[in-house]
């Protein structure tokens, strides 16, 4: 493994839960592979551009060239380089943010990264580890500790089925839930991520 793409989307700097956590996943990543580089892209202090009518124009034309989409061609390079992505997001309304919503709109990319057939979108990236380390104020993979049921949850989902549309299916969810819910609420979310974290790694890091 010699690069690992991480990208954070929290607009909280260092209080954030999410990205706070990521560096534990970063860490590891690095204790088994010492020589690997990180590439830090901060989508929320640089979020990529909304696609615009140029955009959308460009990608009917399955010719079109690379510079047809300047912020897009870049964004899929950089993940085509990396052996390992680490995803750090809040949920933000059932979801993802929209910064994480802009970065995924540049690199879903028809003719690009997915090829449209009769028997469905095929994936033209390799496979890879992502991990995807999600904080959210309350709970959606279970009911609260006090028994409030469990939000929608748009945001796991979606993001399996986004980069498994581009060829990225060995996806590694670390959940920090009821991360508003108190300081001892949020040292249980630290220490399920912990277990979460131990359970999938060594076999993805491989
Ligand atoms: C705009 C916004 C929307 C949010 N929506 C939700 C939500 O739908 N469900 C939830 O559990 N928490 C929600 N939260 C709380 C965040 O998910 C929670 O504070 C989380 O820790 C944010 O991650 P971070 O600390 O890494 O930024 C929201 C927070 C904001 C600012």
């Amino acid at each position: 493994m010699r690069t690992i793409l991480y990208l954070s989307c929290s607009p909280k700097g260092p209080a954030s839960v999410c990205r706070t956590f990521a560096t534990e996943v970063l860490d590891r990543l690095a204790k088994h592979h010492p020589a690997a580089t990180v590439v830090h892209r901060d989508l929320a202090a640089s979020p990529p551009p909304f696609v615009d009518a140029d955009f959308c124009s460009a990608i009917l034309n399955p010719q079109a060239p690379a510079d047809a989409f300047p912020c897009s061609e870049p964004l899929i390079v950089e993940l085509e380089q990396a052996d390992a992505v680490v995803i750090a997001t809040p949920m933000h309304n059932y979801g993802p943010p929209a910064v994480l919503k802009a970065w995924i709109d540049q690199v879903v990319r028809i003719h690009r990264t997915f090829a449209s057939t009769p028997s469905g979108k095929v994936g033209q990236l390799r496979d890879r580890p992502v991990f995807v380390v999600v904080a959210s104020g309350g709970w959606f993979s279970s009911p609260s500790p006090g028994g409030t049921p469990p939000q929608p949850d748009f945001l796991t989902p979606y993001l399996r089925a986004v980069l498994h549309t581009i060829g990225i299916h060995d996806v590694h969810m670390l959940l920090l839930e009821g991360t508003s819910r108190g300081p001892d609420m949020l040292r249980r979310a630290v220490e399920s991520a912990r277990r979460q974290l131990d359970d999938p790694l060594p076999a993805a890091v491989d």
